[in-house]
């Protein structure tokens, strides 16, 4: 993704690295005071924000303290937040810290946007299909009655958390309790359209592995890479193909081996090998490069986690700091109005609110739809990210058959079938039942589901699933329900792409007395982290600007 980096501050060294240590032990105020005694008082657009792209190293980020205030003056504000998806409940959780008075407008009926984690219990209301591409429609479809048993959770929304991200950093800080999330597992299985059965990673890996190290090793040996290779390089080359592939010293061929598995698992006895692998032309015609290179990604490599109990863990908490009396959920948005001295938005039912900043942390294609006079600029920007689709289905078993049969103990299996991926559940193990994520899809493969009502996206990801486990893949289902992120009212979309990012750095910018916030907003789209990250640049910008403004 291209991005026009915002600017960046450049001071000189020292004075800088002062103000950066004053300002990690002081809060943003007391850096700020003490800029205002060297002189260097910065706008709010040259103030230290965390980073949103570039190369620059990001400046730690300082949450607003009520100290800022009493040190530099001023008072804290009052601020409207849009929407108490991740970045909008971090917002309010952030400023609320430091005393502003934010109230948290809701359109749905339930906070954490698409962070959703369904249960027994809770109903899942859809757009009807046609409505769902036109914006703000909130005519009702189909309505799931989520049916799963005590302890059974769905995450239908974001599930995985990598361990370089600052969403760690608020489960820390809000005590939300965390296990491994399996994301990758050698026991699962791959099924793509170019084999005829399914075949367990670590067997495809092993064979993938097994004949490119055997061809890169025997054109090495024969010299066809020598214009690339010194005589040092080779040996070094053939070393760590022999391990990589697990080929024959002299032979250099791939013949199998224990890396592909057993029939019959060694113990007393040394067990039974899987035994000779397919030809390379099979192994070539598996169509495998995505398949076994998921867990190479920066975002995707394991191990990586989950709060325990439910992905909502974590809005619940800050939704709890944030406090109940200042969220207002089933409160939709129909008018933002910049104001020469606040911000007055209006709701359905005809109450208008006013505050002095508004932080607008909707999806921006909805955001754009919504009358006022941010300015035409601003609405081409906003309609400019185009919302894609995702869906999950959610099976509840009554019997863990892909641990007590399949030895599967989480993680996923890959698939280039319109399913996408089988999730298996990296909590419960050994309980009685269990939540099977039966598909996960997105782009093209989910637009075939999303049309779909329940009960044809469950018949139809219930053969894709027989595909790689058989007749039990459609017993014991104790529960469904499926979610499609476009018909999901007051959201309509998985995430966005920028098809051009003409757009990415004007919303940077507020707008008048509002700002904008989310994960379409960074380099991260479609990870709450992003919305995390923008959230704290927003709330930096916005009270930076406070502190100056009074
Ligand atoms: N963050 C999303 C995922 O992990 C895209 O699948």
């Amino acid at each position: 993704m291209e991005t026009d980096p915002l600017p960046r501050t450049h001071d000189r060294l020292t004075r800088r690295s002062l103000l950066v240590g004053i300002g990690a032990a002081g809060g943003a105020g007391a850096m700020y005071a003490a800029m205002g005694v060297l002189g260097l008082a910065p706008t709010p657009r040259t103030a230290p924000v965390p980073a949103v792209g570039g190369a620059a190293a990001p400046t730690p980020y300082v949450p607003p303290q009520p100290s800022d205030f009493s040190l530099r003056g001023g008072r804290p504000a009052s601020v409207l937040v849009l929407g108490a998806g991740v970045a909008g409940l971090a917002c309010a959780y952030e400023l609320g810290k430091a005393g502003y008075d934010c109230t948290v407008l809701e359109a749905r009926d339930r906070v954490g946007g698409r962070s959703l984690t369904l249960r027994g219990g809770d109903t899942v209301t859809e757009l009807p299909p046609a409505n769902a591409a036109k914006g703000a429609a909130t005519k009702a479809g189909e309505t799931q009655q989520v049916t799963f048993g005590e302890g059974t959770y769905f995450n239908a929304g974001p599930a995985r958390i990598a361990q370089w991200m600052v969403t760690l950093d608020y489960c820390r800080e809000l005590g939300v309790p965390l296990e491994v999330f399996v994301n990758t597992n050698a026991s699962a299985y791959i099924l793509t359209e170019g084999m005829t059965a399914p075949v367990r990673a670590r067997t495809a890996r092993a064979d993938a592995y097994g004949y490119i190290s055997e061809l890169l090793a025997k054109a090495t040996d024969a010299g066809a890479l020598d214009s690339r290779l010194t005589q040092a390089d080779k040996e070094r080359l053939l070393d760590f193909l022999s391990r990589f592939g697990a080929i024959g010293e002299k032979s250099l061929a791939y013949t199998g081996g224990e890396r592909r598995g057993y029939r019959v698992n060694p113990g007393v006895g040394p067990g039974t090998e899987l035994g000779t692998p397919p030809s390379l032309t099979e192994v070539l015609s598996r169509n495998l490069g995505r398949m076994l290179t998921m867990d190479a990604g920066y975002e995707q490599a394991m191990p990586m986690f989950q709060p325990v109990g439910g992905m909502d863990a974590i809005v619940r908490a800050l939704a709890a700091k944030v406090g109940a009396r200042r969220i207002r959920t089933g409160t939709r948005v129909t008018r933002v109005t910049n104001r020469p001295d606040g911000v007055e938005v209006e709701v359905e039912g005809g109450a208008s609110l006013k505050a002095d900043y508004c932080v607008a942390a909707l999806p921006p294609h909805l955001l754009a739809g919504i009358p006022g006079n941010l300015g035409a600029d601003v609405k081409a920007a906003l309609a400019t990210p185009v919302p894609l689709s995702a869906g999950k289905l959610g099976l509840e078993y009554g019997v863990r058959w892909w641990e007590i049969e399949d030895r599967v103990y989480g993680g996923a299996t890959e698939t280039d079938l319109d399913i996408g991926h089988i999730w298996y559940p990296s909590y419960g193990y050994h309980g009685e039942r269990g939540l099977v994520v039966g598909y996960y899809n997105t782009g093209r493969d989910a637009e075939v589901y999303d049309p779909l009502p329940h009960r044809e996206r469950l018949r139809r990801g219930l053969a894709q699933g027989r595909r790689v486990h058989g007749v039990k893949y459609g017993r014991n289902i104790r529960g469904s329900v499926s979610v499609a992120w476009r018909r999901q009212p007051f959201i309509e979309g998985s995430w966005v792409r920028w098809p051009s990012m003409s757009g990415f750095s004007l919303l940077q910018r507020p707008a008048g007395r509002v700002y904008f916030a989310g994960d379409w907003l960074t380099h991260l789209i479609a990870w709450q982290a992003g919305a995390f990250e923008s959230a704290r640049k927003v709330v930096t910008e916005l009270h930076h600007r406070v502190l100056k403004e009074g």
